[in-house]
């Protein structure tokens, strides 16, 4: 590799043309595509003008500065904002604040730390114009050592150690932009602690398909088909309609009662028919296979099963604990109803259950 330029001795003084320096070679009849060389190197302003690079060693701290203080914007934004509260940004219409705010700082922030690196690069590092000559891939020990040698030789034309207010506001800049990532940790938490213990279903609650949204009766559910239910009275316009749905979905199965190993399931259930909670107890999916000859539910996302015929305990997959039962009976009209809430809380087991 060889330079073509000084960076370090700058003056106006006139670098060789392409042919002159030897890298280039002259076009002629025979050879009319002939290597035209490197260009003469010309100086940057801040290359001669210390002002100059005073002012471009200002931008950058400016905009690494300004990564920062949109780094706390995002944090600012996120203990600030409320979930549901909605701006109206044109012409996107209305869209949640939150999103709006943590999106628009975490992209100021990134794009600060970027346009001043590309800035830094383009106006004070060197810009020597350097012939890099091909050679075979597997670089030999003399061209890693020299490798090595160019990349300190970067590092110090960086000009790192002389530019102390780039150092400190590109080590800032660098060392604040993580804690966006860190604070969305909170969204891990909190725990639901009793929220998943108490769902729609209670004592005489009708048990109503999901999709007719009609009460069920015992006929309606056959042997071999999955019927998913809710409980009556929840209404898909209600605000909170998803949230009790995520824990009150409910999917009941015909099983021939003598196929029934659990006497406990048994006894909760009617005429074969079994209640059981929809929601995987792995990490929250809706199981929905059923294999009618093996009484196994399976959840789509990570293969737990589940043996209806025997207490919905798992019996494959990552799934910690079986999913929970609804005892469930016919009222005197002849529908299907609940005989109480769910004994344990629905959904994932990941945490310490009290029931
Ligand atoms: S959520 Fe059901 S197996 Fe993972």
């Amino acid at each position: 590799m060889s330079e073509t330029g000084s960076h370090d001795n700058v003056s106006d003084e006139k670098l060789p043309s392409a042919q002159e320096n030897g890298h280039g070679t002259v076009a002629t009849a025979d050879d009319p595509f002939a290597d035209p060389g490197m260009p003469p190197h010309e100086p940057r302003v801040q290359d001669v003008d210390e002002r100059a690079a005073k002012r471009s060693e200002r931008v950058v701290a400016m905009l690494f500065t300004a990564s920062m203080l949109a780094t706390v914007g995002f944090i600012a934004s996120f203990v600030a904002i409320p979930v549901d509260k909605f701006v109206y940004i044109w012409p996107m219409g209305n869209i949640g604040a939150l999103n709006f705010a943590l999106g628009t700082t975490l992209g100021v922030a990134l794009f600060c730390i970027g346009a001043g690196a590309v800035h830094w690069a383009r106006t004070l590092m060197s810009d020597h114009e350097l012939v890099d000559e091909r050679h075979q891939v597997a670089a030999e020990p003399d061209t890693r050592a020299k490798v090595m040698e160019d990349f300190r030789q970067g590092a110090k034309e960086s000009a790192l150690g002389r530019r102390p207010l780039i150092r400190r506001t590109m080590f800032g800049a660098l060392a604040l932009v993580p804690l966006s990532g860190v604070v969305l940790l909170r969204d891990l938490g909190p725990l639901p602690e009793d929220k998943l213990e108490h769902t729609l279903w209670a004592k005489g609650k009708l048990l109503v398909n999901e999709n007719t949204h009609e009460p069920l009766r015992p006929e309606d559910i056959t042997v071999g088909s999955l019927t998913f239910a809710m409980p009556e009275g929840l209404d898909e316009h209600d605000e909170d309609f998803q949230k009790e749905i995520a824990k009150a979905a409910l999917m009941l199965v015909r099983l021939e009662p003598e196929d029934i190993k659990d006497k406990r399931e048994l006894d909760w259930s009617h005429e074969g028919i079994v209640a059981y909670s929809k929601i995987c107890t792995h990490v929250g999916c809706p199981v929905s296979l059923y294999e009618q000859q093996t009484h196994h539910v399976l959840c789509p996302c990570h293969q737990s099963t589940f043996d209806l015929s025997d207490g919905a305990r798992v019996i494959f997959g990552p799934a910690g604990h079986a999913l929970p039962q609804l005892k469930i009976s016919v009222n005197n009209d002849g529908f299907l109803e609940a005989q109480g809430d769910f004994e344990e809380p629905v959904g994932p087991a990941y945490w310490e259950r009290r029931a």
